[in-house]
């Protein structure tokens, strides 16, 4: 974060946190050091942090450009791609029947919370000058649980309309009929978040920016591997990281099962990702080619690492009160996010490295950024959405085990 924020604690409340907001979107961009990614990613940028383009009130509209590639002898391409196609028909299931949509959800019920109260610090914040009494304590994580759902809710919408593009635009066959599954997927994704913060929630936050400029950026970029990297591989790696994390803390039963039936899609989703990607990355680009991907994902990782700060809560809970760069602290140092950018990157570097995107000239990169204790983990075409759900049970059966042996 630039220096220049430690000037702005002299200007009153709201100009100060104005001024914080756009030094913060102006040290992305300073951030980035490679002007290719600067281009692809600039622009986006722009729309994202500066115009809030996701938070108008309106539709927004994106322009793609990106060739749609027919083949019309469907030749039978891609054998693993085709099982994973199989897989994938056996594994639909309809959201009206799947999920029990008749339990009822009280989110401020202590004794079912939505998350537990060690998700987040409330001695930190007391620390700050902000006691909140154990009711505004189940508030504040009712808070915290829609602004997540929210957006992994804008997060299944991008999904949905990346996977149909990179149907049009893959090149493999069999992808193209792995890719049908993959929309209908996305589809029931959208439906069931967008229903369950509707019906049990009664509350939505708008699209967080930095998802937004992640989005915006893979939409527009007509190279159907940009998409996928940033789709399959990054935003899905990241939904699948704060699946896990919400499915193995929630509480309330409807939203675990919720999570369970789509951590299972996703898993499939990245494993996609991955076989597409090692292909083309290491057979079909030239090395100046993968070098521009490789430097884009580090990019991109460093941007959803250090991002995701839910200002939306901030704006409803502090501003005005706390410093916005204050709350920035805290929820950089809130236990269930340190969670949860542990457990999503140790999903996504070792898919990095599967797709030939960790060369020996970047890892010094993840290692300063303190990422490269992920490197030797499963990759995505190694793991199941079954074996998934199990570790993360099996998991979760340990950390109650030590809670009960402590008591
Ligand atoms: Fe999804
Ligand atoms: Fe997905």
């Amino acid at each position: 974060m630039l220096q220049a924020q430690n000037l702005t604690r002299f200007l009153p409340a709201a100009l100060r946190d104005r001024a914080d907001e756009y030094l913060e979107a102006l040290s992305v961009f300073l951030e980035i050091r490679d002007p290719r990614v600067l281009a692809a990613l600039g622009p986006s940028g722009l729309r994202g942090l500066l115009l809030k383009r996701g938070k108008q009130g309106v539709p927004t509209r994106i322009p793609a450009t990106h060739k749609a590639h027919f083949d019309w002898q469907y030749p039978s391409d891609q054998p693993e791609m085709r099982l994973l196609y199989t897989r994938a028909k056996q594994g639909q299931w309809d959201s009206d029947t799947s999920l029990p949509w008749d339990t009822s959800v009280d989110p401020e019920n202590p004794e079912v919370p939505l998350l537990p109260r060690e998700f987040v610090d409330f001695d930190n914040i007391s620390s700050l000058g902000f006691r909140l009494n154990p009711k505004e304590e189940q508030q504040f994580i009712y808070s915290l649980t829609t602004w997540i759902l929210s957006q992994f809710l804008h997060g299944e919408q991008g999904a949905l309309f990346a996977a149909a593009q990179v149907t049009e635009a893959v090149q493999f066959f069999d992808g193209k009929l792995y890719g049908s599954t993959q929309v209908m997927d996305e589809g029931r994704h959208v439906e069931v978040f967008s229903r369950y913060l509707d019906e049990k929630m009664n509350k939505m936050y708008q699209i967080n920016d930095n998802l937004f400029v992640i989005i915006d950026s893979l939409m527009s970029d007509s190279r159907w591997d940009m998409k996928f990297l940033g789709m399959q591989i990054m935003v899905e790696g990241l939904a699948l990281g704060a699946f896990s994390t919400m499915y193995q803390q929630t509480a309330e039963p409807l939203l675990r099962q919720l999570l369970k039936q789509v951590i299972q899609d996703e898993a499939r989703h990245v494993h996609y990702g991955v076989l597409a990607l090692r292909e083309h990355i290491t057979k079909v680009l030239s090395e100046s080619e993968r070098r521009e991907r490789e430097d884009w994902a580090f990019e991109v990782a460093l941007l959803m690492r250090n991002r995701f700060m839910a200002y939306e809560v901030f704006e409803e809970w502090f501003e005005g009160r706390m410093p916005r760069s204050t709350w920035r602290e805290f929820v950089s140092q809130t236990p269930g996010m340190k969670k949860f950018r542990q457990v999503m990157f140790s999903r996504l570097v070792p898919n990095l490295r599967e797709i030939g995107l960790m060369s020996p000239r970047i890892i010094p990169k993840y290692e300063q950024a303190g990422l490269l204790q992920y490197f030797s983990g499963a990759a995505a075409d190694r793991l199941t959405g079954e074996q998934m759900i199990r570790d993360l049970d099996a998991e979760r059966g340990r950390a109650d085990a030590r809670t009960q042996a402590a008591a």
